[in-house]
This record gives structure tokens, sequence and C-alpha cells, in this order.
């Protein structure tokens, strides 16, 4: 038999054990010490992710935790690393690159066509170590050609962490993050480098990065595509709402957002898009809106 330690639930338990002071205190450490508010995420990721910690360092209590926390830089960055989560890959669902390829970008550049413009802007929020804004810079080169001659295109990624945006422009990668990638985009994009796979510069030229965190208006970007996927899970419905108001008003008339699997448009922000694919989380500001 499964000692109850061990179970599903008593692991939920342990996480939930990390009281609310203590989780004030970490919260005040990485605002005044990384300048990283942790006030939106959901309190139950928090304490679980943080337990995780707790166990690793082998405190004896969550106020140990705390002190330790406090006075040692490596286990600071360590809790930072621990708390945002990088994980992606090429192509991640991709059903969802393959609906923007075929359906999605050409009406976007259709539209932009005929609105009489000559640039465009894509967002990729959340953008981990890259693997999302490089899939959809192998797409338009791959299908797009054309419209990469008649438009200025711009496509920025930003994150929270330092970190994680320095791994994506180096664009070194482990052979999983590359299991979606679509037959013969391996061979033509990527060059084995020891174990890792190194993408092509001509690809890496398309991505501007930026750290920036989604919840700072500043630091929103008018754009024609966001896409900001398997980030908002994280956080609380408020504060799904509020980035989702975020986005739309940084979205240009008619402009397309792109959600998570596990994500969806949340409380009164539904009134600002129409959905354009329901399966993949394809949402478009709607024209006439009361915002
Ligand atoms: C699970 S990854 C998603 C990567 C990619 N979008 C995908 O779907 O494969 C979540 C990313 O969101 C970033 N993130 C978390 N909080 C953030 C914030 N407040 N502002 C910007 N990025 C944030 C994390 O650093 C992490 O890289």
């Amino acid at each position: 038999m499964i000692p109850p330690t061990l179970t599903k639930s008593a692991t939920d338990e342990t996480s939930l054990d990390f009281p609310d002071h203590a989780l004030a205190r970490v919260r005040d450490i990485l605002k005044a010490r990384r300048n990283f508010d942790i006030g939106s995420y959901k309190d139950k990721y928090l304490k679980r992710r943080i337990a995780i910690r707790v166990r690793a360092t082998h405190s004896a209590t969550a106020d140990a935790y705390c002190e330790l926390v406090a006075r040692n830089e490596g286990e600071l960055e360590l809790l930072v690393k621990g708390l945002t989560i990088h994980v992606s890959q090429f192509f991640r669902n991709r059903p969802t690159f393959e609906k923007l390829r075929e359906e999605v970008l050409p009406a976007l550049f259709e539209r932009l066509r005929c609105d009489g413009r000559d640039h465009v802007t894509f967002w990729s929020v959340g953008c981990a170590s890259g693997e999302e804004p490089y899939s959809l810079a192998i797409i338009l080169r791959d299908s797009f050609g054309e419209e990469l001659k008649q438009f200025k295109v711009s496509l920025v990624a930003t994150d929270i962490n330092e970190g994680i945006l320095n791994a994506a422009c180096t664009g070194a990668y482990s052979p999983e993050r590359l299991a979606e990638v679509p037959a013969g985009v391996k061979e033509r994009y990527f060059s084995p480098v020891g174990d890792r796979f190194l993408l092509a510069p001509a690809v890496r030229e398309m991505v501007e990065f930026r750290r920036s965190d989604l919840f700072n208006p500043d630091s929103s970007i008018e754009s024609d595509l966001i896409l900001c996927r398997n980030v908002l899970i994280y956080f609380e419905r408020g504060e799904q709402a509020r980035i989702l108001h975020g986005f739309a008003s940084s979205l240009r008339t008619g402009g397309v957002l792109v959600l998570g699997k596990a994500e969806t448009l949340v409380g009164e922000v539904r009134q600002r898009f129409t959905t354009l694919c329901p399966v993949e989380r394809i949402y478009q500001k709607s024209r006439f809106s009361v915002y």
C-alpha cells in the first residue's frame, strides 16, 4: 500500500502548509531584491512551487526557508527560476500553428493590404527560450515570402526572466524541444552542435527579444497578432481579466489573440473579441466594441 505521505493529496497539503505570513515575506524579498512582483500569481500555485524549494533545501520550517532566501543570493535565484516555469517546444500544439499558417495569417495579410498598411507587428508574450516566436518566424519564412517583401515585419518576444531570454538569443536547443517540428524544418533550419541543435541565424535575426513584465502597462506593444500561450494559467482570474483587457487595448482593430489550450477569455473582456477558432483558442478583436 502507498504510505499516506506519498499520496497526491498529502503533497498538496504540504504545499498548503506554507503559511500566508511566510508567503508575504517571500513576496517582499522578491519585490525588494529582484523587482519581481508575485502578487498576481495564484497563491496555491506559489505555495506549491515554494514548497518544492523548501524540501530541496531541507529547511525545517517555512520561516527557516524565508531566512535562507533572505541571506542567500543563490537560493533567491533558484526560487525565481522555480516560480517561472519555462517549459516550451517548437510548434507546441502544432494544430494551432497550422491554423495560423492556413487561415489566420493569410486573412491578416489580406486585411492589411486592403487597409493599405505596409507594416505588421507580432508579439509573443511569455516567450520563454524563444521556441514560440521562432516557430512563427519559420512559418513566415516558409509560407509568406512575398509578404515578407511587401511588409515591414516586427516580431517582438518578451519575458520577465532575463536568463531565459539569454538562452533564447543563443538559440541552441535540446532534441526534445524539437519533437513537434514538422518534417523537413529541422534539416533546413537547425544544425547539430554537440548534443544540441543550433537555430539558423536567418531565423534568429527575425525576432527581437526584450525583458518585460506583462503587468507593466508601459511595456505593451501595439500589435496585429499576440501570442500569449501557457502564461495566464499561473494568474488569478481577476489578473487574467486585467491582462486580457490590456491585450485588447494593444491590438490594432481586427487584431488576433492566441491563447494556450487550457486558457480562455474571462469575464467582460469577451465582449471585446469574437472567436475565430474555439478549439485552438484564437480570438479577434471586435471592430465594434463599447470600450
Ligand atoms: C510555460 S512558459 C510558456 C512559453 C510559451 N509561451 C509556450 O507556450 O510554449 C511561461 C513563461 O511566462 C513567463 N512569465 C511568467 N510571468 C511573467 C510576467 N509577469 N511577465 C512576462 N512573462 C512572464 C515565464 O518566465 C515563462 O517563460
